[in-house]
């Protein structure tokens, strides 16, 4: 592991730093929906540049499958659900939950060179991941699982937003918390001073972690009642990167009491490329402290929403201009803060030249 070296330096965005010209990371699980979009009636959504209708079985079993019928490409989602096929709008073919052909209506028969892609699926609580890599070899050890999911200690509040531009923006956005006290000036998160506050990273073999603690923070009321906190409050904030598709944040803030109480919060963000241009962007937000109190619950779902909203347009503005502006000699300028992204977007420029390596590989292999 090694410690990040602080430099005052001012340098320019470049080479080894992904970008919109990086391929998509195909190796890895990405959170494909939350489980409750998904029902008996077919969905489509695409992802990596992969149009994918998902269902459920009768059994409520998840099913992911290429949206693509594979006889005149029709798309499937327009089609129904029959038991647990998946049955084709044009000419009825239909499919099992794996892939295979069940049967072609105009020939009465079944045949085995018919068939659609499946992709492997785990649900996790309110989160449905896809294995968008080979499917015969779904890699579980980077499926990352939360705990707060799951446990009935905990609540959450999500949603989801449709982005128009490229997912990594996101990954340098939410490691970048200098932005807080402009962009999101009105929810009152963070005051300017906060801005400066010192990050320290951490890197190792898989993961980026980043921490930094804003002292004299605002906590909603409902929640100091609830845990009985005495202010100021100083909060410590971290940051996980290590799968494409996912940002784990933490948020522990402790009070004046003596000993100190703490409060914790997880706050996923889930960023799955649809295409190099748009992202499906879904969050979370997990508390384990007043829980039923459902009026907690809508305050920290409006100021969630309300400003990962701001950072969804500020991305789509920045994507449109970027398209529009063709200044050859442009590069953006680089400040220390912006040190936690810069790390991330290297550490994908790596792993896509390691997958692009493995693939050219493994055609040579062929
Ligand atoms: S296009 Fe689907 S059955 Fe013909
Ligand atoms: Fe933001």
């Amino acid at each position: 592991m090694q410690e990040a070296t602080s430099s005052p330096k001012i340098g320019a965005k470049s080479m080894g730093v992904a970008d919109r010209s990086t391929p998509l990371l195909r190796n890895y699980w990405y959170v494909a929906a939350f489980s409750d979009e998904i029902s008996r009636q077919p969905m489509r959504r695409t992802i990596l540049e992969e149009d994918i209708v998902f269902y459920r079985t009768e059994d409520g079993k998840p099913v992911a499958v290429q949206n693509r019928c594979p006889h005149r490409s029709f798309p499937l989602h327009t089609g129904r659900v029959e038991g647990d096929r998946i049955v084709c709008g044009y000419h009825g073919m239909e499919f099992n939950p794996d892939g295979s052909c069940a049967l072609v209506p105009a020939l009465n028969t079944a045949p085995k060179a018919i068939r659609l892609d499946a992709y492997p699926l785990e649900e996790d609580g309110p989160l449905l991941w896809i294995w968008m890599g080979d499917p015969a070899n779904p890699d579980y050890s980077r499926l990352i699982r939360q705990e707060w999911c799951t446990s009935p200690e905990w609540t959450h509040v999500k949603g989801y937003m449709y982005m128009k531009a490229n997912y990594l923006g996101l990954h340098e956005n939410l490691m970048d918390l200098t932005h807080f006290p402009f962009l999101h000036g009105k929810w009152n998160i963070a005051r300017p001073e906060h801005a400066a506050a010192p990050s320290k990273i951490e890197e190792g073999e898989g993961f980026i972690r980043q921490r930094e603690v804003h002292h004299d923070v605002g906590m909603p009321p409902a929640l100091v009642e609830a845990v009985g906190m005495k202010a100021p409050f100083d909060r410590e904030a971290q940051h996980m990167v290590q799968i494409p598709g996912m940002h784990q944040g933490r948020q522990i803030t402790t009070d004046a009491s003596d000993p100190p109480k703490a409060d914790e919060q997880h706050i996923i963000h889930i960023m799955t490329p649809e295409t190099q241009t748009s992202t499906h962007y879904m969050w979370a937000m997990a508390r384990n402290n007043a829980v039923d109190d459902e009026e907690l619950s809508e305050q920290i779902r409006v100021v969630g929403e309300g400003a990962f909203m701001e950072d969804k347009v500020a991305l789509e503005d920045i994507e449109e201009l970027v398209a529009r502006d063709h200044r050859p000699n442009f590069r953006e300028k680089i400040i220390k803060t912006d040190e936690g992204g810069i790390r991330v977007l290297r550490m994908f420029a790596r792993l896509a030249a390691q997958e692009q390596e493995g693939m050219q590989e493994a055609i040579a292999a062929e």
